[in-house]
């Protein structure tokens, strides 16, 4: 017999069947003994008596633990309207067992897996991450991203983005966060560098003629760690050519809007379109460039979107020099490439840079790009680089932008980010499959760890500890 799915039995009401899962509860009540059986889809009832299982089937199922892993047959009762569980998708039927079969017995759990691991140490949650992964809540979170991914995806697809996977073994540029390298074995003493974005490639399938591209993409940055960081994360990030601000706005609102609403029916979206805040006005009225700007901050299904635009391109570093505040790539306002160009007015240049907030969060950024070579340096220069400094770590960007380069620009936001808030979870570790703790360590996989010497040998590293 084929096995099915638990939430496939509410249709099978009188019908022999299969199922298969782990024994999420028991109870016994004299000699009837009911367990929940757990599936991807949930949890089943299953009732196990003696004058359907047999002396030795009933042996079988007074032995069941919790997680034991089994396969049971038998038929699909209806239950009575007293009976009706509304809590679980298979509420109204039971499964009467007739033939049990375990695949695989299992060690006690460290914790109980039957109820919500919120209050379980995070280091015992982390080690076992695959049965807190067994969990309802976690359950629900990985399904969800998958749903918001999957819905994403095809609302790109139809508007006539495409999906490109660029390196992971890359070269480093500074845009603001410190980077993991990654030593070459074939060319001594030197390192790529995994992306903390894939800003720079898909720039150059702009210049390739992609005009619409999209990514959901891994990024890495070696960064203190907070509620809202990990030092791997996901970004779903778009370039789009021969646009303006107004153009990636109008996208990013339309597929948010969409993905919630779909997806999120009891959610509201508090203010449609979304409003657009200056960051003087933000930093004037809220104190933050991030302002939760939710008219009731205890209603769990409240979403407010605001943009921040219009900030200042540059700033003074606590070195005394220039730095840019969010992207070194962005164009500033038209009327004003021509103090780029001039370096003048350094301080009163405003950058095409969007920033995307959420209930208090950034949940993306993204500008209009300089698409002309002599801009873009512009902008090296006045953040200090030298001739050969420019030349060594952007010359490539600068190569390609002399041979038409069209006008784009694009956006990225944290996918994290958003499944958290969505999911109304406080932290993105409850919406990562496997994170890191706030010391960006791998409990369960024991990373970061040594190395053996002849592994350091072989890329030329010697330990200096
Ligand atoms: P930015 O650096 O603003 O822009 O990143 C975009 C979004 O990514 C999320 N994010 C993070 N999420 C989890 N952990 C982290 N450590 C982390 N760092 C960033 C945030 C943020 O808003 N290349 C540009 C985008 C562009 O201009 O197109 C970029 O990466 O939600």
């Amino acid at each position: 017999m084929r096995r099915i799915f638990t939430s496939e039995t509410v249709l099978k009401a009188g019908e022999t069947v299969k199922v298969a899962g782990w024994i999420h509860a028991r109870r016994d009540m004299g000699k009837v003994i009911f367990f929940d059986l757990r599936d991807k889809d949930g949890l089943l009832q299953i009732v196990a008596v003696p004058s359907d299982l047999g002396e030795e089937g009933y042996a079988v199922a007074s032995s069941l633990r919790s997680e034991w892993v089994v396969e049971i047959e038998g038929v699909v009762q209806t239950r009575s309207a007293k009976q009706v569980n509304n809590k679980i998708i298979t509420g109204t039927v039971e499964l009467l067992a007739k033939n049990i079969k375990v695949l695989n017995e299992a060690k006690t759990p460290p914790f109980e897996l039957d109820k919500d691991t919120f209050g379980i140490g995070e280091d015992s949650r982390m080690k076992y991450k695959y049965l807190d992964l067994r969990t309802e809540r976690m359950a629900k979170n990985l399904r969800m991203r998958n749903s918001i991914f999957q819905y994403m995806r095809g609302f790109l697809d139809k508007e006539q983005f495409v999906e490109v996977e660029t390196p992971m073994l890359t070269k480093g540029t500074p845009e603001g966060a410190r980077e993991f390298m990654v030593p070459s074995r074939l060319h001594e003493g030197t390192f790529y560098v995994l992306p903390q974005s894939p800003q720079q490639f898909k720039q150059l399938l702009m210049v390739a003629g992609v005009e619409r591209y999209y990514q959901m993409a891994r990024c890495f940055r070696d960064e203190d760690q907070r509620g809202d960081r990990q030092p791997e994360f996901t970004q779903m990030d778009l370039e789009m050519s021969f646009v303006e601000q107004e153009d990636v706005m109008d996208v990013i609102e339309r597929l948010l809007i969409e993905t919630v609403e779909t997806l999120y029916p009891n959610k509201k979206i508090q203010e449609k379109p979304f409003p657009r805040i200056s960051y003087a006005e933000a930093m004037k009225k809220y104190g933050t460039d991030r302002p939760d700007i939710r008219a009731d901050k205890n209603d769990p299904n409240l979403l407010a979107f605001c943009w921040v635009v219009d900030f200042p391109f540059f700033e003074k570093g606590g070195d005394g020099h220039w730095t840019f505040t969010h992207n070194p790539f962005s164009a500033p306002k038209p009327d004003q490439m021509q103090e780029l160009l001039n370096k003048e007015n350094i301080g009163e240049i405003i950058t095409t840079q969007y920033d995307i907030c959420l209930n208090g969060f950034e949940i993306g950024g993204g500008s209009i790009r300089n698409h002309r070579p002599e801009a873009l340096k512009s902008v090296l220069e006045i953040i200090g680089h030298s001739e050969k400094q420019i030349n060594d770590q952007f010359g490539h960007m600068l190569k390609a932008f002399e041979y038409g380069a069209p006008p784009h620009g694009g956006i990225a936001f944290g996918m994290d980010r958003i499944v958290a808030i969505l999911q109304n979870e406080p932290n993105i570790r409850e919406v990562i499959v496997f994170p890191k703790d706030g010391n960006a360590r791998d409990h369960m996989m024991d990373a970061p760890s040594a190395m053996p010497s002849t592994a350091l040998q072989d890329v030329h590293i010697k330990l200096d500890i």
